[in-house]
C-alpha cells in the first residue's frame, strides 16, 4: 500500500484544496492530511486564519477524500508523521517547490501544480476588504502602513499628513495623500490615527461622526469627560473605538496577565516599569505621551485604576516646563505600589518586574516589545520561561484585532475601558502640568 501524506491549513476550503487534496489521493493507496493548529499557523506569520481548527478539520473530513487526518502542531513535524506513519510521498502544492526538498531523505516528495486564481488569502481579503486611512504627524504611521499588508483585508489607501515630514515614500504613493480630513474620510471605512494627542479628541469625533470606525492610539483624550462623549457616540452609532497600544496585543504579555492572575506569583505588591530611549525624538512626542499609555497599562490592568495616591517628578528641557525629558509616576494602592519611569535623553534598563509574595515576573529589555518572560521563584528550579513568537511589534494583530471587531467577530477586550480612560485621564493631567513636582 502507497502512503501519502499532505498538509495544509484549508481556511475557508476551496475548489484549490478540493483538487490538491483529489490529486494527491490519486498519487497512492492511503492519504493522510495535516491540518495545521491554531497555534503553529500563528508562530508561522499566519495570523488571521478565519475558522478555528476544529472547523477546518471537519470540512477536509467532510469532502471524504482523506483517510486519515493529523493534526499539525510544531516546526519538524513532518519528519516526525512519515516516520511514524511509514509514509511514501509527501506532496503539496507548487507554490512550495524546493521548500521540502529535505524530506527527500525520509520519503518521495512531489509538488502538485497549484490551481491558479483561488486562495484563502484572497477569500478573506474579500469577505472583510476595510479601506484604512492614517491620519497624523507621526513617523509611527509608516509602520502601520507597512503592517497593515500582513493582514488580508485591511488595505491602507490613503494619509491625511498633518506633517509631510514624517512619511516615507510608500506612504506618499498611497491612492490619497492630503491635508483634509474630511476629503480623507469620505474615502475610508476606518482610520488610524497619531496626531499630537491634544488634537486626538476632535480627530476621532470628526470620524465618528463621519461613521468612520477608529483606531487611535493611546490617548485617544485628555479628560475623562471627552473620553465619555467618545466612547458614547461610538456605541450609539454601531462603531468600533479602539485605543493603539501595540503591547496590548502580543501573546507574550496577554499570557503573562493570565499567569499573574492566576495566581502564580501570589499577591501582587509591586509593579515597575521602565521605558527610556536616546533616540532622536523627531517625529515623536515627548517622553510622556511616547511611553506613557504603554508603561500604564500593566500598572492599570494589574493594579487597577483606583490608586489611592500618586506622585510623579519630572525633569524638563526647558524653563516653561513645555518639554519634558524624564519623569517618574509613583502610584500607592491599598495594598501594593507602582513606579512608572519614561525617558527620552536618559537611559535606564527598559524592563518590567512584577513582585508578588509567592515570586515575581521578569520581562527583558525592551519589555514592550516582549516576545519572552520569566516566572522566577526563591527556589530557581522552579523557575519557568514563556516564548511566544512576535511579528511586527504587535502591530499587526492591533490591526487583526480591529478588522474582527469591525466584522462582529470578537470584543475588544485587549484595553478595557477603563483602563482606557485612566490613561486618558493621567496623561491629561501631565499634559495640565497638574501636581508635578520639577526635578
Ligand atoms: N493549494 C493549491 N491551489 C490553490 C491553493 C492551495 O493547490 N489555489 C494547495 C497548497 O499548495 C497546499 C494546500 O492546497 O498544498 C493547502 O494550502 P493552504 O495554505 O491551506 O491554502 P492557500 O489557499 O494557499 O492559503 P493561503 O492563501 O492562506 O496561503
Amino acid at each position: 500500500m502507497i502512503k501519502v501524506i499532505t498538509y495544509g491549513t484549508y481556511d475557508l476550503l476551496h475548489y484549490g484544496h478540493i483538487r490538491l487534496l483529489e490529486r494527491a489521493k490519486a498519487l497512492g493507496d492511503y492519504l493522510i492530511v495535516g491540518v495545521t493548529a491554531d497555534g503553529f499557523d500563528r508562530t508561522r506569520g499566519k495570523i488571521n486564519v478565519q475558522q478555528p481548527l476544529i472547523e477546518r478539520i471537519e470540512a477536509v473530513r467532510a469532502l471524504g477524500i482523506a483517510d486519515e487526518i493529523v493534526v499539525e502542531e510544531y516546526e519538524g513535524q513532518k519528519i516526525d508523521d512519515i516516520i511514524r506513519y511509514g509514509v511514501d510521498i509527501f506532496t503539496v502544492g507548487s507554490d512550495w517547490v524546493g521548500k521540502f526538498d529535505y524530506l527527500n531523505e525520509y520519503c518521495k516528495v512531489v509538488y502538485l501544480p497549484r490551481t491558479e486564481g483561488v486562495s484563502s488569502s484572497e477569500l478573506r481579503a474579500e469577505e472583510n476588504r476595510i479601506r484604512l486611512g492614517l491620519v497624523g504627524e507621526s513617523v509611527f504611521l509608516n509602520k502601520i502602513e507597512r503592517e497593515s499588508h500582513f493582514v488580508n483585508g485591511i488595505e491602507t489607501v490613503g494619509l491625511c499628513a498633518l506633517n509631510k515630514d514624517c512619511f516615507n515614500e510608500d506612504m506618499l504613493k498611497l491612492e490619497l495623500v492630503t491635508d483634509q480630513y474630511d476629503k480623507l474620510l469620505d474615502n475610508v471605512d476606518a482610520v488610524f490615527i497619531k496626531a499630537d494627542p491634544a488634537k486626538h479628541y476632535e480627530l476621532v469625533k470628526t470620524a465618528l461622526s463621519e461613521r468612520k470606525h477608529v483606531l487611535c492610539e493611546s490617548p485617544m483624550a485628555l479628560t475623562e469627560k471627552e473620553w465619555d462623549d467618545l466612547t458614547a457616540t461610538a456605541k450609539s452609532e454601531n462603531l468600533v473605538l479602539s485605543d493603539g497600544i501595540k503591547t496590548a496585543y502580543s501573546t507574550a504579555y496577554s499570557r503573562l496577565q493570565l499567569l499573574i492572575k492566576s495566581g502564580y506569583i501570589g499577591e501582587v505588591m509591586s509593579v515597575d516599569v521602565t521605558c527610556t530611549s536616546l533616540d532622536d525624538l523627531q517625529g515623536k512626542w515627548d517622553p510622556v505621551y511616547e511611553w506613557g499609555p504603554t508603561a500604564l497599562l500593566p500598572v492599570f490592568q494589574i493594579l487597577g485604576t483606583k490608586y489611592s495616591e500618586k506622585h510623579v517628578y519630572s525633569h524638563f528641557s526647558d524653563k516653561e516646563m513645555a518639554h519634558d525629558v524624564f519623569t517618574k509616576m509613583d502610584y500607592v494602592y491599598p495594598s501594593a505600589v507602582a513606579s512608572v519611569k519614561v525617558g527620552n535623553g536618559v537611559k535606564s534598563e527598559g524592563d518590567l518586574v512584577i513582585s508578588g509574595t509567592k515570586g515575581y515576573v521578569y520581562v527583558p529589555a525592551p519589555w514592550w516589545k516582549t516576545d519572552y518572560f520569566e516566572v522566577r521563584y526563591e527556589n530557581t528550579a522552579n523557575n519557568r520561561r514563556y516564548f511566544y513568537q512576535l511579528d511586527g511589534e504587535g502591530i499587526r494583530y492591533e490591526l487583526l484585532v480591529f478588522l474582527q471587531a469591525i466584522k462582529g467577530k470578537t470584543r475588544q477586550h485587549y484595553v478595557k475601558d477603563q483602563v482606557s480612560k485612566a490613561i486618558c485621564k493621567e496623561m491629561g493631567s501631565f499634559f495640565r502640568r497638574e501636581n508635578v513636582h520639577k526635578i
